[in-house]
This record gives C-alpha cells, structure tokens and sequence, in this order.
C-alpha cells in the first residue's frame, strides 16, 4: 500500500517538474476555472480581488495535496473565489444554541440506543434505502433544515418502509424559532415537526433558497413525521455509533475550515475545529481499507453532487455534536 503510494507521489512530482515551464500561469487557471464554473465578475476590480483569493485558496489545497501524510485529497470546487468568512455566511448556517435556548440540548446520560450492542464494523444506510438524494442548499444559511430532513426521511423509511423526499423550505419560511436562511437548529426543526405533525414533500413545498412567507396550506399537508427527538451525550462517539446502527443521525460539524470546504475525496483527517457551524446527517459508518484502514463517519451534505464524493464526505471518527428524531 505505502509502496504504491510513493510511486504515485514521485510520478506525480516528475510530471509537474516537468511541465514546470508550461505550468498554466494563476490567471489562466482562474479563468479556466470560471468558464468551469460559469463565474463572471462586475468589473476588472472585482475580478484582482478574486484572483488574490482563488490564488491563495489554490496554494492551501495544492500544499495540502503534497504533504502526503493524509488520507484525503483537496480540490478546487465552487467555492474556490470564497474567503473563508464569505463562504460560513453563505453557505454553512448552524446557529449555536444560545445558554437559554440550550435547555433541550443538555447533553442526557441515557438515551434510547444505550443499551445496543450489535454495532457492525460498517453500516451505509444509503444502501438501505433511507437516504434520498444530495441535495443543494444554494446560498442560503439552511444547513440546519436539509440536516434535520435527512434524519426525518432517514426515519420515515426506516419505521415506515417507504423513502419520501421532504421539504426543506416548509422548515425555511415555518420553522419561525429559526432564521431561515441566516441558520438554525436541528432540534428547533425536530420540535416545529413535532408541533406541526409533520412535514409537506419536497415536491409539494419545493425548495427555494430564500426565506419566503410560510404557505399555511401547504404546512398542513404533512407527509411524515415525528413523535419526539433526543440528543446524545455530547463528545461520546460510541453513542454515536450505537446511534447511526440504528438511523441517520443530525450532527453539526466546522466546515468552514479550508479542508472541508474543498475536501474532494478520501478521509478527511485534518482538524477540523470544534467550531460548530454547518449542520448534515451522519448516514453510516466504515473502515477505509485503501486509505490504511481509517475509520470514517459517512457523511451527507447538502453542497450539490459535484462537491466532496458525489456530495459525501468521509471523516475520521472523531468527536462532533448529535440529535436524531425518534
Ligand atoms: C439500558 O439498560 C439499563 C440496565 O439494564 C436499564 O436501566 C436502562 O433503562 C436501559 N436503557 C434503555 C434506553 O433501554
Ligand atoms: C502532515 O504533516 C504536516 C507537516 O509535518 C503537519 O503539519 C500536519 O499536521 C500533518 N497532517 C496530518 C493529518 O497528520
């Protein structure tokens, strides 16, 4: 494994050594990019200022790429002309619970998969059938509802048999204990849920990527719910284990880190900060085999397919912060 490893990595260095000369300048490459990813910029100004930022963006993912000592690989992406600061106003949305809102969320000893044992080396609920499609929350701080919609769903099929597809917006312009599209709370769409006696489909309520006046009609058209919803013990990863061989899990995560932002694919083993901003689903769990045996949570985010592997990503077990509809 490692020897194949190495040979990559020389080859690869040979490559770029000796294509140095030809080596596309920075500007050719952020335009490559734009045309990529169909950016276009009011004036030449604002053009400099993004240059400066892809450039630096592309310098932390090609040293990152290098250093070799990692079971991940970076990669340029949409995000590439973001400052870090620009991208968590736009595209993470966790809001941490305030002291006094922070009441449900006071971490509990029990909870109800305490007692699991048979916790297999890999689950991927995908496989099951109760993971729907990646999603996009565009540039809207709505994390925290397509988070709290995977889990539903996740739950939905799981009790239920069948995978319906969810509304997001209906928790947007609804969930009015959340700030739509400037974040939120999982556990505060888990009780919108529970008090509305469920959610619309996706198909019904479609998703829209701003905050719009709640359609009450629409509201009421619920095609699943939930009864209640408990957090795990904070920091406790083989709750979470216990947890996930049981249902997708809602989990807050800091994506606002250069390393998440432009994961491209393997297991991200990079610090991520405990600097919770960016609520997904935790939808199984396993063991890399070609990346030495590390052992990943398996992540579903809501950045589009062309974002991380397919819009997944794999992190190594470690600890992030937890709650599950029941
Ligand atoms: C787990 O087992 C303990 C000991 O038998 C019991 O007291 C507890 O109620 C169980 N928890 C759940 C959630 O079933
Ligand atoms: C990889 O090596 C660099 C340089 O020694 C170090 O700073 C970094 O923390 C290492 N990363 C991992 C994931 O071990």
């Amino acid at each position: 494994m490692f020897v194949i490893i190495s040979l990559v990595i020389t080859c690869a260095s040979q490559v770029v050594s000796g294509r140095s000369m030809h080596e596309p300048s920075i500007v050719a490459k952020h335009e490559q990019w734009m045309a990529q990813h169909g950016r276009t910029y009011k004036d030449e100004l604002e053009k400099a200022m993004r240059l400066k930022i892809f450039k630096q963006n592309l310098e932390y993912i090609e040293k990152a790429n290098k250093e070799g000592n990692r079971t991940y690989k970076l990669g340029t992406n949409e995000f590439s002309d973001l400052t870090n600061e620009e991208f968590r106003a736009s595209y993470t949305g966790y809001n941490r619970p305030v002291p006094s809102l922070s009441r449900q969320s006071s971490r509990p000893s029990t909870f109800k998969y305490q007692n699991v044992t048979d916790v297999p080396t890999s689950i991927d609920w995908r496989k099951k059938g109760a993971v729907t499609h990646i999603k996009n929350q565009g540039n809207c701080g709505s994390c925290w509802a397509f988070s709290a919609v995977a889990a539903v769903e996740g739950i939905t099929q799981i009790t239920g048999g069948k995978l319906i597809e969810l509304s997001e917006q209906q928790l947007v312009d609804c969930s009015t204990d959340n700030n739509g599209c400037s974040g939120g709370l999982m556990d505060k769409a888990f009780e919108y849920i529970i008090e509305n006696k469920g959610l619309a489909t996706e198909a019904d309520y479609p998703y829209q990527q701003e905050q719009g006046t709640c359609d009450e009609q629409k509201e009421k058209a619920a095609a699943a719910t939930i009864g209640k919803y408990e957090d795990l013990p904070k920091g406790d990863e083989h709750a979470l284990l216990q947890a996930v061989t049981k249902q997708p899990v809602s989990v807050c995560v800091e994506a606002s880190g250069q390393a998440f932002r432009f994961y491209e694919r393997g297991v991200l083993n990079a610090e991520c900060g405990n600097n919770c901003d960016h609520g997904v689903a935790v939808v199984g769990f396993g063991t890399a085999e070609e990346e030495d045996g590390a052992n990943y949570w398996l992540i579903k985010n809501s950045w589009g397919e062309t974002w991380g592997e397919s819009g997944y990503i794999r992190i190594l077990r470690d600890e992030v912060g937890y709650g599950y509809p029941l």
